[in-house]
Parts: C-alpha cells; sequence; structure tokens
C-alpha cells in the first residue's frame, strides 16, 4: 500500500475527472493528480486549449495514467470524446485550476469546449479551485459568478491569500493540492455513500405552505425548506429516485431530484398523497398551516373602523392520511416542539403511524427554522436518539441512515 493511502479512505475507488484550465496554476494541477491517486482514486484528465500552454498532456497523461482528452473528436481519425459518457463516469469533476473566464462561462451555460460540455452534462459533484488575479477575484462579476454557482451547488474551494504570478499579493492563488485533496475526501466522507437506495422511491415534502386570505395577502410560517432539501438531496445520492413536494423555498432543487412546486396545504396534499401511490416511502418534513381562510377573497380586504375576524378552517393532514394508507411503506415524520417535547413527539409518531420522528426543540440554540444546523433526536417505537447539534446535511445524511437500518431490518 502506497503511504498515505490509508489516511483517505473515502477517497479510495472514487472516479475524478479533473479538469484543468488556462492558468499559471496549472501546474499544481500535476501534484494534484499524484495525489488522487496516491489515495486510490482512479483520475481521468480534460483540458481546455489554453491549459496545454501551461502544462504538456504527456505529464498529466503519464502521471494519471489515461489518455487526456482535449478536443470534441480525433483530428487523426474522427474517434468521438463523449462528454456525456465523461460525466456519467465520473463521480466527482474537479476542475483545478478554474479560470475567472471558466467560472464565467459555466454560468452562462457556454459549451464551447469539452470541458464545459462534460460540465453541462455531468450530474455527479461538481467542485472548482479557483485560481486567478487578486483584482479579478475580487471583480463583482466573479464574486457573482461563483455566488450563483455555489446556488446550484457547486463546491467552491477557497483560494488562498498569498503572492500570485503577476508578482502582487492577496487572493486568488489556487489552494493547494493537498487542501484540494483533504476538500475532498471530506466531501465524499459527507455525501459518498454508496447506491444503497438504488431502485428505492421517495416522496419528501419541505418548506411552508402559503394560504391565501385574498390576492395581496396570505398565511404563512418561518420554515425555509433547507431541512427537507437536504434529506431529498441525500436520498438522491444513495440512488433513491426521489420527488420533492415543495412549498414555497429560495433554494435550489438537488441534484438529481425531481420538484414539484405547491402553494397551499390542499394543493401539498393532492401532490404528496398522488406520489405517495407509487413511492417506497415519505418523508414529511414541510410546515404545512393547520388552518387556512375559509373563504379566499377575490377581491383585495379594505380596512374598515374596527377589528377583523378572520374565520379559519382545518387543512387536512397529510402525514396522518399518509399514515393511515402506509401498508409496509416507510413513514418518517418531524415535531417541532416547544414544550413537552418528547411526550407531544411520541404522541405524534403514533397518531401519524410514522416509522420514526425527527423531534427538535426551539428551546434548543442552532435547532430548528432558518439556520443551516439543527439538534434533533430521533424517535421510533423502541428506541431514541439524542444527536448532537450539527450541520441540517449531517442531519440528513443520519436520518437517512436511520431509514436504510429499518429497511433493511425487515
Ligand atoms: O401535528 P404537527 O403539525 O406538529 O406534525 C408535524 C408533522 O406532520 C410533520 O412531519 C409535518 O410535515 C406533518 N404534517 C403534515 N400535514 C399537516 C400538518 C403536519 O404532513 N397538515
Amino acid at each position: 500500500m502506497e503511504s498515505g493511502r490509508a489516511a483517505r479512505p473515502a477517497l479510495e475507488g472514487r472516479r475524478i475527472l479533473l479538469g484543468i484550465t488556462g492558468s499559471i496554476a496549472a501546474y499544481k494541477a500535476a501534484v494534484l493528480c499524484r495525489l488522487l491517486k496516491t489515495a486510490g482514486a482512479e483520475v481521468r484528465v480534460v483540458m481546455t486549449p489554453l491549459a496545454k500552454q501551461f502544462i504538456t498532456p504527456l505529464t498529466m497523461a503519464t502521471l494519471s495514467k489515461n489518455p487526456i482528452l482535449v478536443e470534441f473528436f480525433d483530428p487523426e481519425n474522427g474517434a468521438w470524446n463523449s462528454h456525456i459518457s465523461l460525466g456519467e463516469w465520473a463521480d466527482c469533476l474537479l476542475i483545478a485550476p478554474a479560470t475567472a473566464n471558466t467560472l464565467a462561462k459555466m454560468r452562462g451555460g457556454v459549451a464551447d469546449n469539452l470541458l464545459l460540455t462534460t460540465y453541462l452534462s455531468a450530474r455527479c459533484p461538481v467542485v472548482v479551485a479557483p485560481a486567478m488575479d487578486l483584482d479579478m477575484y475580487a471583480h463583482a462579476a466573479t464574486q457573482e459568478n461563483l455566488r450563483t454557482l455555489a446556488g446550484r451547488g457547486v463546491e467552491i474551494v477557497e483560494p488562498a491569500d498569498g503572492e500570485l504570478a503577476s508578482g502582487l499579493v492577496g487572493k486568488g492563488r489556487m489552494a493547494e493540492p493537498e487542501e484540494i485533496v483533504a476538500f475532498l475526501d471530506a466531501l465524499f466522507s459527507r455525501t459518498g455513500k454508496k447506491k444503497t437506495l438504488q431502485g428505492k422511491r421517495f416522496v419528501v415534502t419541505a418548506g411552508a405552505t402559503i394560504e391565501a386570505i385574498d390576492p395581496v395577502r396570505y398565511i404563512t410560517n418561518h420554515s425555509t425548506g433547507k431541512m427537507g432539501y437536504a434529506i431529498a438531496g441525500e436520498l438522491a445520492r444513495r440512488g433513491a429516485e426521489v420527488e420533492l413536494v415543495s412549498g414555497r423555498t429560495a433554494l435550489p432543487t438537488p441534484a438529481g431530484v425531481t420538484r414539484r412546486d405547491v402553494l397551499s396545504a390542499d394543493e401539498m396534499f393532492e401532490a404528496a398523497a398522488t406520489a405517495f401511490d407509487k413511492a417506497d416511502g415519505a418523508v414529511m418534513c414541510a410546515a404545512v398551516a393547520d388552518y387556512t381562510p375559509a373563504e379566499v377573497s377575490g377581491t383585495k380586504l379594505k380596512k374598515g373602523e374596527g377589528d377583523l375576524c378572520l374565520p379559519l378552517r382545518r387543512t387536512r393532514d397529510i402525514a396522518a392520511h399518509l399514515g393511515a394508507r402506509k401498508g409496509s411503506r416507510m413513514l418518517v415524520g418531524f415535531a417541532l416542539e416547544t414544550d413537552h417535547e418528547e411526550a407531544n413527539a411520541e404522541a405524534k409518531l403514533v397518531k401519524k403511524n410514522f416509522d420514526f420522528v425527527v423531534l427538535n426543540s426551539l428551546r434548543d440554540a442552532g435547532a430548528g427554522f432558518r439556520g443551516d444546523t439543527n439538534k434533533v433526536t430521533l424517535i421510533d417505537r423502541t428506541n431514541r436518539e439524542e444527536l448532537p447539534l450539527m450541520s441540517k446535511n449531517d442531519v440528513a445524511v443520519r436520518i437517512v441512515d436511520k431509514i436504510e437500518t429499518l429497511l433493511a431490518g425487515r
């Protein structure tokens, strides 16, 4: 076994498609490739035409032990380099170094070289390690491009502060190869579970519902949808087919997930019930309104002198409806409580026929709405597991782990 290999177990056997663009930092791609190979990863390399001016295909072919791809086809024999099969092959597309030009093209969907067409068709996680001069990096256009790409799920290995090829000193230096490898290792440890849920279908409800009062006003709540989106993404990463029935959120759709947008509790009920018919399970993460205006005014309600009383009617409980019909399907629910947390959660477990319930208490700092962290307790009929404060992505991993354990025990 080569040294360093055991230190990066999550990279062992992973297929990394390394994209190299035309930056002076391309020389570091050689070390990067070497480290990835040492960690047990398979590496294939796609270079932009300009990248060849900075590092030779011969170097990269020798280190990766694979031929280098640059053009759409081989001009000698016409053999086609399929960007689609490259994207399918890869467990991760790593673009290092990523120039300002390539980041801008990625944002805009430009497809004028093999690396960009591969990016556009890849379904695997995409990681970029930007490298450029400090002013180019700080420019509003570059920053906006990075923010947009991050919002679409592209992972960014931040450049470092330091001496740049121009002689200037500032932020823009590509992260060191060791750091990039550590970033990938952490990414795979977090998200790179094997496709253990292939062939399973799940419905996930997420986000807040919106109950119209009149054409202008509505009733809603503080849910951002982050927890449900993280669960949908984690189920998809493990190979499940996921239908995400989503209230209004500002979040991008997780990779590999089919999203169905709804507004009201009634719309969410119909969409979730229909999807559940064909599913193996559902995770009910949405913050569904319990009450909705008894009537929606067709015109804007005018203010009068006195107070206004708005009659509300109960909405249907989607989780309880699915629970009553679930048969052998898996049903997971949430309980967001402010008092008598465990007793309330256990009552929901029984009443809604959940397999387990995820309890979060608004009394715990860092739990519940808005933030990127959560502190939950997983409660089933026989066990209760209190988890520490962790990111919502990590909570999603633990919830899906429990789904898998329960499925395996059936
Ligand atoms: O009863 P309570 O609203 O606290 O229950 C929370 C659980 O039930 C969550 O899993 C939530 O998504 C689900 N629920 C639902 N439909 C409703 C109300 C809650 O699916 N109308």
